[in-house]
């Protein structure tokens, strides 16, 4: 079983993919709200039946019906509205993830944990701690959202097929976020090789900003978050060793400790095999380190 703690939009979503990928034969959705996650279930599984897919999708408002699951997804919490930082959800959002994660902790306590919830690497190092989860089994979805939006934005520039575009999106998901120009390629080609000067510079920052440009548009972010949770769900459950963004808890990694943030990971089931160190130049190694003392600040706010 997987499950999706919040049935929001983003929570729905994830679900609907999570169910369509085929990753586990059932999906539980978990909300305090009562009604939400049964509806939305239901909603979902009509959309399955004609599509001749066997995962049963379950909603419920009790806690105590996570046991058993292989994953559990955080996305409870207070989203991001027009003009709004993703710190800015901080307090609001603490409260709620450590319920949850206590939650977890006693329900599905060989559970992988994956945070969504915003500001992301303090939630994940929050849930970290409150569920004593080793660090292994911990890994927030930012970078793999933040990921698809610089593949979109390499497309967009280079017009290349995006099966074809490789690239890593690690450190803060937020405003210092380390879009990798430099371990960017299409089918093998370094992104910087095919790029005029400075047009790798302004996807970097673009990547950075566009979240913001779409809540600014419609509100909120969903189809992409969604998606990416449940690519994240697919790297554990299929067990393949992929090499994903993952913000996870730091021991001496990247000279970090007691932070967590996003770094390449090599991910299968069980969680995270090995954090992968790369060989950041100055100025990379710099807006990882400003995005590590953030989260630190916020994690001492709390
Ligand atoms: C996003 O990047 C708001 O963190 C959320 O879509």
């Amino acid at each position: 079983m997987i499950t999706i703690i919040g049935s929001g939009k983003v929570g729905g979503d994830a679900a609907l993919f999570t169910a369509l990928r085929r990753l586990d034969g059932e999906v539980l959705l978990l909300d305090v709200a009562e009604g939400l996650p049964q509806g939305e279930a239901m909603d979902i599984n009509h959309m399955l039946a004609e599509q001749g897919i066997d995962v049963e999708v379950r909603g419920s408002n009790d806690p105590a019906e996570m046991a058993g699951s292989q994953v559990v997804v955080v996305v409870a919490g207070a989203g991001r509205k027009p003009g709004m930082t993703r710190m800015d959800l901080l307090k609001i959002n603490s409260g709620i993830v450590r319920k949850i994660a206590q939650d977890v902790k006693r329900h599905a306590p060989d559970a992988v944990l994956v945070p969504v919830t915003n500001p992301l690497d303090p939630m994940v190092h929050t849930a970290y701690l409150e569920s004593g989860f080793e660090r292994s089994r911990v890994l927030g979805m930012g970078g793999m959202l933040d990921l698809s939006r610089f593949r979109q934005l390499i497309c967009a520039a280079t017009g290349r097929s995006r099966e074809s575009v490789r690239a890593l999106v690690i450190g803060e998901h937020g405003e210092n976020m380390l879009p990798l120009a430099r371990f960017a390629s299409v089918s093998g080609i370094p992104l910087l090789d095919m790029l005029p000067a400075g047009e790798a510079a302004r996807i970097v920052e673009e990547t950075r900003g566009v979240a913001a440009k779409v809540i600014g548009l419609k509100g909120a972010t969903v189809h992409a978050p969604g998606n990416a949770i449940s690519a994240m769900i697919e790297a554990v459950v299929r067990d393949r060793n992929q090499v994903i963004p993952a913000s996870t808890p730091l021991d001496g990694e990247y000279g970090q400790r007691d932070v967590s943030i996003g770094v390449p990971v090599v991910a299968g089931r069980g969680g995270v095999r090995k954090i992968i160190e790369l060989d950041l130049d100055a100025d990379e190694r710099a807006v990882f380190e400003r995005g590590a003392d953030g989260v630190r600040a916020a994690l001492a706010g709390i």
